[in-house]
């Protein structure tokens, strides 16, 4: 066994401000949200809680911006419609999810159109935007400016034909509508005209010595190398100044003169939003929130996707600077992008798994996804979610070792002390082995946390776990009970010291769990409560005497099935985006008159089906034609069992050339059609008595 030694943490108390991307309301969130960029905040923050810090964990809505617009023209309701609909959809999945944020807003909040239109008024007065009119792209039937998704065309970067008219979704090159190569209104389809409009830009230029020096000098060692990456090549292409304003009439009015029927760029106002959001709580609270936000010894952290580096590392970071009273992020830990069974994750096309819904089917089951989430998190490159692997996860791990563990603890303290922590005997060298093995892990898992490394951080909990459930097989004690009662009394002891630290040590990662655990082992709130450092420092966790709870199953076994309808609910997204893309065939090449009457078509029966042997697709029928009954081989099966069309009146051309198919000759064709989702369908005659066999169609 591997023999650990604790060491005291030198924690001091830090202040850190921890935001997290604030999402766009124009829909639920699902699973890439939450392993991207939620999760691993949550658990950054509670962690950070355990051990005594202060801090606030920043969320809300992002209400602006044209993809809310374009929304609400399609749904013919309001933009404010629109967010006021996801904003209280989205806030109930973070509180259901357990993402223990200090306060939710939205940048439709009055306070944050205040401190927006503030900042904006702050920079301009500083002479920190240039006013430039310039040509921008317009498109005259929708009497509309075209920026950001009101436009896509080529990226100049990577040639990626659907770039956006601010970003390159493929290669995360910030644009300029302009930039676009063969620009397209996503309005009309019209290829835009250019118009002149005045704006403000933000000259990221003048910043770029300073963006090198705090980021390509400050941070190489401590930023993630897929963040300091994407950063460093942005700064080595040369920045260039950044419109900040918009002609569209939903969000931010600008504050300026000349800024009427303009608002503000919704990536000029959404990170503001973090401070907006900061105030609101700290009104709430009765708390000062300068310090969050300008005290050098605060820690600011911004939790994202890696498609807002840009806009976190270079735009807001070049206002905060510009405006000049605030701090600058420590770290900006993006993660890349989670897929889903092999497909990007895509609102469009329903490939997704979306919260409200997985609550749905797995209610209480919100610590199996976050668990799995962070064991998957996309922390270095793109990730795969796959139901096979969720399954797995539950079932190996959280089933079969934490959960295990903790019941037979549990279970076996009942059986054989009612309950009561029994008092040890003589410590094996095993049993001090383990023991200072569990002291050590709340600086192993600390250290990975403060590292970013979440998934590394959640497979070290569920070692303690595996400590835990092999100290049990070995130790074996319910067969030492037999013959060595002390014996069985330090082994329950000790096993129940690794089911305390398990309370404490799962709570970042498993809220719902942890709190579970403590309320059986009956230590909520209470002496025995350990905190973060207590597991490290304390010689004594749960002590001898006290009594806990009853077993209750912490996590429960996933079934095939219920992973099966998983799986068939994602195909049947895939078939309906199929179908909804399946083009119409062109039709074929014109006939005489004279061919379409050499078909003789006629109004048939179906009076037996059978399956041909060892085929997968066809059905031997015997049809009555009006002029006989003939055989016909048919390539129905997968659509229909022989039992559905006995009886079904069908379309047959009875004139065509008998073959042999598999030894049997067919003598007509039964006319389909074929669904876009690939179902067969007859072409049926009127279902009609006087519809009769033989009846010619023509
Ligand atoms: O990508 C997005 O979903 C944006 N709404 C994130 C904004 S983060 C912040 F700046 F508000
Ligand atoms: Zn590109």
């Amino acid at each position: 066994m591997r023999t650990f030694t604790a060491s005291k943490q030198n924690i001091m108390s830090k202040r850190y401000t921890i935001t997290t991307a604030l999402p766009y309301t124009n829909g639920p969130i699902h699973i890439g949200h939450l392993a991207g960029v939620y999760v691993p905040a949550d658990i950054y923050a509670r962690y950070l809680r355990l051990t005594g810090n202060d801090v606030v964990l920043i969320g809300g809505s992002d209400e602006h911006g044209v993809p809310i617009t374009i929304k609400a023209k399609n749904e013919g309701v309001t933009p404010q419609d629109i967010v006021d609909k996801y904003h209280a959809i989205i806030k109930k999945s973070f509180e259901d999810f357990g993402i223990s944020f200090d306060n939710y807003s939205r940048t439709s909040a009055s306070i944050h159109h205040k401190t927006a239109s503030e900042f904006f008024k702050t920079l301009n007065e500083k002479g920190e935007f240039i006013e430039e009119t310039t040509e921008q792209l317009y498109d005259a039937e929708a009497n509309q400016f075209l920026a950001d998704r009101f436009v896509t065309g080529t990226c100049p970067k990577c040639g990626n034909e659907e770039a956006y008219g601010d970003q390159c979704e493929k290669c995360g090159t910030s644009l300029n509508a302009t930039d676009l190569i063969n620009p397209k209104s996503t309005l009309t389809g019209n290829t835009p005209t250019l118009k002149e409009t005045k704006h403000w830009f933000l000259p990221l230029n003048k910043h770029e010595d300073f963006l090198k020096k705090w980021i390509l000098e400050g941070h190489k060692k401590d930023w993630k190398p897929n963040v300091y990456g994407q950063v460093k090549s942005w700064i080595d292409d040369g920045l260039r100044p950044r419109a900040v304003t918009r002609d569209l009439d939903w969000g931010i009015p600008v504050p300026a003169e000349g800024g009427e029927g303009k608002v503000l760029y919704v990536w000029f106002d959404a990170p503001i939003g973090y401070i907006s959001s900061t105030i609101e709580w700290a009104e709430r609270e009765g708390k000062d929130w300068e310090p969050y936000w300008k005290d050098e010894n605060t820690k600011l952290i911004h939790f994202i996707g890696k498609d807002n580096i840009v806009f976190h590392c270079i735009i807001f970071p070049s206002m905060l600077k510009a405006e000049g009273s605030y701090i600058l992020p420590e770290n900006v830990p993006a993660n890349e992008f989670l897929n889903l069974e092999g497909n990007k994750l895509s609102t469009s096309k329903n490939w997704a798994v979306w919260l409200p819904e997985y609550l749905e089917e797995f209610p209480d089951q919100q610590d199996v996804l976050r668990y799995v989430l962070t064991a998957n998190a996309p922390e270095t490159k793109d990730n795969d979610f796959t139901w096979k692997d969720f399954q797995a996860r539950n079932n190996n791990e959280l089933v079969a070792i934490f959960g295990n563990f903790i019941n037979r603890v549990v279970v076996l303290t009942n059986k054989y002390y009612d309950g009561v922590v029994p008092e040890p005997n003589d410590f094996t060298d095993v049993d001090l082995e383990t023991l200072a093995a569990v002291k050590a892990y709340p600086n192993v898992i600390a250290s990975s946390i403060e590292r970013y490394r979440f998934r590394e951080a959640g497979q070290e909990l569920m070692n303690l776990a595996r400590l835990g459930n092999k100290y049990l097989a070995d130790a074996e004690p319910w067969k030492v009970i037999k013959e060595d009662e002390a014996r069985t009394k330090t082994i329950m002891y000790v096993a129940l010291q690794i089911a305390s630290a398990l309370a404490t040590l799962s709570e970042p990662f498993l809220p719902f769990t942890s709190k579970k655990l403590k309320s059986i082992l009956k230590v909520s709130s209470s002496a025995v409560e350990n905190s973060w450092n207590d597991i490290s420092e304390k010689e004594v966790l749960l002590p001898a005497n006290h009594q806990i709870g009853k077993a209750e199953l912490l996590f429960s076994k996933i079934e095939d099935k219920t992973i099966q309808e998983q799986l068939d609910k994602l195909e049947a997204s895939k078939k309906a985006n199929e179908a909804a893309n399946k083009t119409i065939e062109p039709q074929k090449d014109v006939i005489t008159f004279e061919d379409f009457t050499k078909l003789d078509i006629r109004v048939g029966t179906i009076l037996e089906a059978e399956k041909m042997p060892k085929t997968k697709k066809l059905l031997v029928l015997k049809v009555d034609t009006g002029i006989d009954t003939r055989t016909i081989v048919s390539g129905i099966a997968e659509s229909f069992s022989p039992e559905e069309v006995v009886g079904k009146k069908v379309t047959v051309l009875v004139n065509l050339a008998p073959r042999k198919l598999r030894g049997v000759e067919s003598q007509g064709m039964i006319l389909m059609t074929e669904t876009p989702e690939g179902k067969l369908v007859f072409v049926n005659p009127d279902d009609n008595d006087s519809v009769k066999p033989g009846l010619q169609i023509s």
